[in-house]
């Protein structure tokens, strides 16, 4: 690879022992994927933030860069931790892993890392702007950042985020390059999905075609009229869940649609597809005994869709609502959060049902997230009701 004389420096060890090794990880990631080069990243996004999914390895690890010097350049965010720091007792969180977990926020702190901890930091000021090279982590942010916003990311790793943090740098190969961002087949959608858990259900279908495929494409998607940002953010959390995939297209919608002509091989999704989604992830028979809202983190609009629901009612189930905490600021401020908790749901902030420690206390969760009915399931072994966003909150108060 060719590096700057900045960047070499950074690997001679020049900035400080962390930083070095930040660089080291980056050189060794590029020589495997053949960049050239290194790209200015204008913000990362870290994922490997639970103590559930990182253990004392991962702790060692982030404790000796921030005892090594390392410091973030540019703009950093972290994903999800696992559990609420103002509110983890509340959420029956136990006090060693309380321990741990806020351990190593204060390792990320000490780097200059912002520690709210959320996969929707483009709702509170990591949003890049068209073209811009970023270098995130968590999957439904990375394919928000390339197909919704137009910017450039791979889907990194924990350490290569935290190494891209470190360096202001990312190695110039996959996402980041025109070559490989052009579609490679058309998706004819022959419905208009409505609402959160129909686009989830959208990004289910396409993506386990994709999977069947056993290809890389990257989707052109015709036929949608609409999509709000909401909606966006769940077919994206979808997508990567079930598809593994990073990047796609959607005609009129997405800003890169339009530097693209449809490819010629075209899959087609109906409505039946769509519904026969729902219909796999909304098995569980029984009582539910766990609802949740806010996977990936909610929106403020959504929020106050929450509160005009629960208003001067109670919830009869453990109802979890995750957000980030700078959007749930704005909730406080706007008065959603005290007529929320008032009906008896409770705030699970800058965490969620997947990254937190709740195996084996549930049996059911409702949810109008394909991606935390995946999760549920796969990590949790819970069974799982995928209800629109509105079913949702009724099903609390049942
Ligand atoms: Fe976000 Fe957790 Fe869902 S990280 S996308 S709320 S699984």
């Amino acid at each position: 690879m060719r590096l700057t004389p900045e960047e070499d420096q950074m690997l001679a060890g020049k900035f400080g022992r962390a930083t070095q090794k930040a660089m080291e990880i980056l050189v060794a990631l590029g020589t495997i994927y053949g960049a050239e080069r290194m790209l200015p990243v204008a913000s990362v996004q870290v994922s490997g933030v639970s103590y559930d999914n990182l253990g004392e390895a991962g702790l060692e690890f982030l404790d000796e860069m921030a005892e090594n010097g390392g410091r973030a350049r540019v703009l950093t965010t972290l994903n999800p931790a696992g559990m609420d720091v103002e509110n983890w007792p509340a959420l029956g969180i136990d006090a060693e892993f309380a321990r741990n977990q806020e351990r190593i926020l204060a390792a990320y702190a000490k780097m200059g890392v912002v520690t709210t901890c959320s996969c929707t930091p483009y709702l509170f000021g990591n949003l890049p702007r068209f073209g811009e090279h970023v270098a995130w982590a968590e999957s439904s942010a990375v394919c928000f950042a390339n197909a919704v916003l137009g910017a450039r990311t791979n889907r990194e790793g924990g350490p290569s985020a935290l190494a891209a943090a470190l360096t202001g740098r990312t190695p110039d190969y996959g996402l980041h390059r025109d070559q490989n961002r052009r579609p490679t087949l058309t998706v004819q959608v022959q419905t208009q999905p409505q609402g959160t858990r129909d686009f989830g259900a959208l990004g289910v279908a396409l993506g386990r075609a994709i999977e069947a495929r056993q290809s890389k494409d990257i989707p052109y998607l015709r036929g949608i009229r609409r999509a709000s940002l909401e909606e966006l953010k769940s077919f994206c959390a979808s997508l990567a869940t079930y598809g593994g995939l990073a990047l796609f297209h959607m005609e009129g919608v997405t800003p890169e649609s339009g530097l693209h002509a449809p490819p010629d091989e075209t899959l087609t999704l109906s409505r039946a597809d769509l519904d026969s989604a729902i219909e796999a992830l909304n098995a569980a028979a029984g009582e539910a005994d766990f609802v949740s809202l806010g996977c990936p983190h909610l929106s403020l609009a959504e929020i106050q869709r929450l509160a005009e629901r629960l208003a001067g009612r109670r919830v009869r189930k453990t109802f979890w609502i995750t957000t980030s905490r700078p959007v749930k600021r704005l909730a406080d401020q706007m008065g959603y959060t005290a007529v929320i908790e008032a009906s008896g749901a409770v705030f699970a902030v800058d965490t969620c049902c997947v990254v937190a420690p709740i195996q084996g206390r549930f049996k059911t969760l409702v949810t109008d997230s394909a991606k935390a009915c995946y999760y549920a399931a796969a990590k949790n072994g819970f069974a799982t009701r995928f209800l629109p966003f509105d079913e949702v909150i009724e099903e609390a108060l049942r």
